[in-house]
């Protein structure tokens, strides 16, 4: 049981709530990661605060002006009051489905089920993980990744976390190590996590690295090993270097074997940069499945979520919907992710100037709104040092790792902030 888990347990020793307590209550508790260190920097972090997992522009978040304009007048009482429908709003599912076939060309002959809206992508993955993995049952994922998958696929699913190493060692992603880790599994079925762009590297395979993902996978499947691949599409459309494969691997997957099941979780959270609006979706691919076995999918979906979040937001999907209309949408969108990735881009010529600087290795990245580092010090000293002496957030993800959101920090600030991480790394190394 996690430490923090025997803390709380230990605070209600002898009271109604300890005899109560469900196994799962018993394990439960409030991380200690991303959300207490990003509470942290919101204290202490005046100067920079890259532990943010939004985008934002002058310490204000970005948004697409459609958006916010369907959100402040466009919408009427009964876009706003009532309950939204099972599934979600009908057009929306529709266009978020059409949305993705022409953002993901290979899709566009492809069967899938109609997408099913969720109360973001977290409930995405965890009514996909209710659905699919029982007790004791095998999880492939790589050592990188967020940290929200531990409190539902230990604590919620008890699953077997079968870990690999995120990056091979000529820098690129670990197809080697995804493959070993799969075929040692002894169960016939398999639940395979992809993340990608991933948090919290911000790395995304190349074409050819996904070609290879989907032929290790694929490979397995014919040997008969059932695989669930959740495709973790959290900031699907930042991919910013060319070589980068600019498709979800979901739709490399859709119809790639019959033994392999690929769902697509994904939401407007970051691809319309609406993080409290709580709308994303869970879409199913799979070779030789009829209408009538999607639909039965959707169903059951339906079922896990109306058992657990009954509904989903209303006003959120109706704003998000009105706003696809408007002719605007696309242009402000772009401009956007166009801020982003002159981030990225500075950020990549400030790393390149320290290249030489061993008290810090950049791990690769080349989309998404993260980057992070591997540290000759301990990654927690460093992190407050960076807090204390510099007023700069970042996350410490593990012993020797911290992660920067360049998502949240302004182009300007850009080369100070690679400066003052350098030299309080040097101060420790
Ligand atoms: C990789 C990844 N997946 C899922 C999510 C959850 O997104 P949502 O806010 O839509 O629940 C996040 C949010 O930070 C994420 O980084």
């Amino acid at each position: 049981m996690n430490k923090l888990a025997e803390d709380l347990n230990r605070t209600l020793e002898n009271t109604s709530a300890a005899a109560l307590l469900s196994d799962y209550g018993k394990r439960l508790y409030v991380p200690k990661g991303i959300i207490v260190q990003s509470a942290e920097a919101k204290q202490k972090a005046k100067k920079y605060n890259a532990t943010i997992g939004i985008a934002t522009e002058g310490g204000k978040p970005m948004y697409i002006k459609p958006i916010r304009d369907a959100f402040s007048a466009e919408l009427t009482d009964s876009e706003i009051f009532p309950y939204a429908p099972m599934g979600g709003v009908a057009a929306l599912r529709a266009a978020w489905l059409e949305q993705m076939k022409l953002k993901n060309p290979l899709l566009a002959a492809k069967e899938t089920s109609l997408p099913v809206v969720t109360s973001g992508l977290t409930s995405s993955i965890s009514i996909v993980a209710s659905l699919f993995l029982d007790k004791g049952d095998d999880v492939v994922m790589p050592d990188l990744y967020w940290e929200n998958y531990n409190l539902i696929l230990t604590e919620q699913r008890q699953a077997k976390i079968n870990f690999y190493p995120f990056f091979s060692d000529k820098g690129g992603f670990n197809v080697e190590g995804l493959k070993a880790v799969l075929q040692g599994i002894k169960a016939p079925k398999a639940f395979v996590f992809l993340n990608f762009p991933n948090n919290p590297t911000g790395y995304a395979p190349t074409a050819a690295e996904a070609d290879e993902i989907a032929a290790v996978l694929v490979e397995q499947a014919a040997k008969g090993k059932k695989i669930v691949v959740l495709c973790d599409d959290a900031y699907f459309g930042l991919f910013f270097d060319d070589k980068v494969f600019r498709q979800s691997m979901f739709a490399r997957l859709a119809d790639a074997h019959e033994n392999i099941l690929a769902v697509k979780g994904d939401a407007a959270t970051k691809e319309e940069m609406v993080w409290g609006f709580r709308v994303g979706f869970i879409t199913y691919g799979c070779k030789g499945y009829t209408a009538a076995q999607y639909d039965a999918l959707v169903q059951k979906t339906m079922g896990a979520l109306r058992g657990s979040l009954s509904s989903c937001s209303l006003p959120s999907q109706n704003a998000i919907l009105k706003a696809f209309a408007s002719p605007e949408y696309e242009q402000s969108k772009q401009q956007g992710i166009e801020k982003i990735r002159l981030r990225f881009e500075a950020l990549k010529q400030e790393l390149a100037k320290h290249a030489s600087d061993d008290c810090l290795t950049p791990l690769p990245f080349n989309s998404g709104y993260f980057m992070a580092f591997g540290c000759r010090c301990d990654a927690e000293q460093l992190r407050q040092l960076l807090l204390n002496k510099y007023e700069t957030g970042v996350i410490r993800l593990d012993d020797s790792h911290i992660r920067l959101a360049f998502s949240s920090i302004d182009l300007e600030k850009i080369p100070a902030l690679v400066n003052t991480v350098y030299q309080a790394a040097a101060e420790l190394s």
